[in-house]
C-alpha cells in the first residue's frame, strides 16, 4: 500500500474512477482529480471512508489548476502514486479536424498528462521514491479503425513521453509506465458493440482489467520495471 498520497486524475468516471476506488480499497490517501466536481463529490460520497478522499477539481488544459492542484499534495505529504487517467475522445475524418479540435485533444490528453507528470516528478524526485502510471491506447501504437487521428497521435505521445520520462527518471527512484487499454464500456467509449470491427480474440474486456494492471505497474512487484506500456486489450493488437 503506498504511503503517500495516490492521485488519480479523470477520477470522476471510468477507468479513473475505478482505479481511485480500488487504491482507496487498499488503504491509500487518494486525491481524486477532474473537471467534473459533481462526478468527484459522488466518487468520495461512494467511498468507505471519505476522509482519506479528497478532491481537486481541475482542467487538464489548464496549468494553473494542474499546478495548484499539486501544491494542496505537496500540504498532504507529497505525491507517491501518479495514474494520468483524465482524456477525451475525438472521432473525425482527418479533412474535418479543425485546428481547435486537434489542440483540444492534444492539450488534454497529452499536454495535461505532461503537466501532472511533472508536478509528481517535482515531489517524488526530492523522496526518491514514486511511482507514474500514464492511461495511453492501443490506439497510440497502431490506428484506430475509425478516424481519429488527434487522439491516436495524443496516445502514442503519452507511450512516448512514458519511456522518456523513465529514463531520466529512474536514477532518482521513481518508475514510469503505462497502460494501453484496449476497448473497455465507459462514457468515452460508449458500450462495444456485440461484432465488434476489430476481433476481440479473449471477448470483451471491463474497466477492472485495466485498473488490475494499473495496480500492478503502481505497486512494489513492478519495482524493476519502468518505460514499459502494458497492452491490455483481450487480443485487440493480435492480427
Ligand atoms: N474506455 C476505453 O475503451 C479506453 C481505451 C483506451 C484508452 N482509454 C483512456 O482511458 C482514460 C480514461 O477514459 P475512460 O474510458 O475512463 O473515459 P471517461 O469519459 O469515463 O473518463 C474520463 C474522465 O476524464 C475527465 N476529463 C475529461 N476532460 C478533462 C479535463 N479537461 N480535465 C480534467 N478531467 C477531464 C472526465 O471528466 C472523465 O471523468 C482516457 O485517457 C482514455 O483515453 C479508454
Amino acid at each position: 500500500m503506498p504511503r503517500g498520497v495516490v492521485v488519480v486524475t479523470g477520477a470522476a468516471s471510468g477507468i479513473g474512477r475505478a482505479t481511485a476506488v480500488a487504491f482507496h480499497r487498499q488503504g491509500a490517501v487518494v486525491v481524486a482529480m477532474d473537471v467534473n466536481s459533481a462526478g468527484l463529490d459522488d466518487l468520495c460520497s461512494e467511498l468507505e471512508d471519505p476522509t482519506r478522499c479528497v478532491t481537486a477539481v481541475a482542467d487538464m488544459a489548464a496549468g494553473p489548476d494542474i499546478v495548484s492542484a499539486f501544491s494542496q499534495v505537496e500540504r498532504m505529504g507529497g505525491c507517491e502514486v501518479l495514474v494520468n487517467a483524465a482524456g477525451i475522445g475525438l472521432s473525425l475524418p482527418l479533412v474535418d479536424h479543425a485546428d481547435e479540435d486537434w489542440d483540444r485533444v492534444l492539450n488534454i490528453n497529452t499536454r495535461g498528462s505532461f503537466l501532472c507528470l511533472r508536478e509528481a516528478a517535482r515531489q517524488m524526485t526530492v523522496r526518491r521514491r514514486g511511482a507514474i502510471v500514464n492511461v495511453a491506447s492501443v490506439v497510440g501504437l497502431y490506428p484506430s479503425p475509425i478516424p481519429e487521428i488527434a487522439y491516436d497521435t495524443s496516445k502514442g505521445a503519452v507511450i512516448q513521453m512514458t519511456r522518456s520520462a523513465a529514463r531520466e527518471l529512474a536514477p532518482q527512484g521513481v518508475r514510469v509506465n503505462g497502460v494501453a487499454p484496449g476497448p473497455v464500456p465507459t462514457n468515452l467509449y460508449g458500450t462495444p458493440p456485440e461484432q465488434p470491427e476489430v476481433p476481440m480474440p479473449l471477448g470483451h474486456g471491463t474497466v477492472g482489467d485495466v485498473v488490475d494492471a494499473i495496480l500492478f505497474l503502481a505497486s512494489g512487484k513492478a519495482r524493476w520495471i519502468t518505460g514499459q506500456t502494458l497492452v491490455v486489450d483481450g487480443g485487440w493488437l493480435l492480427r
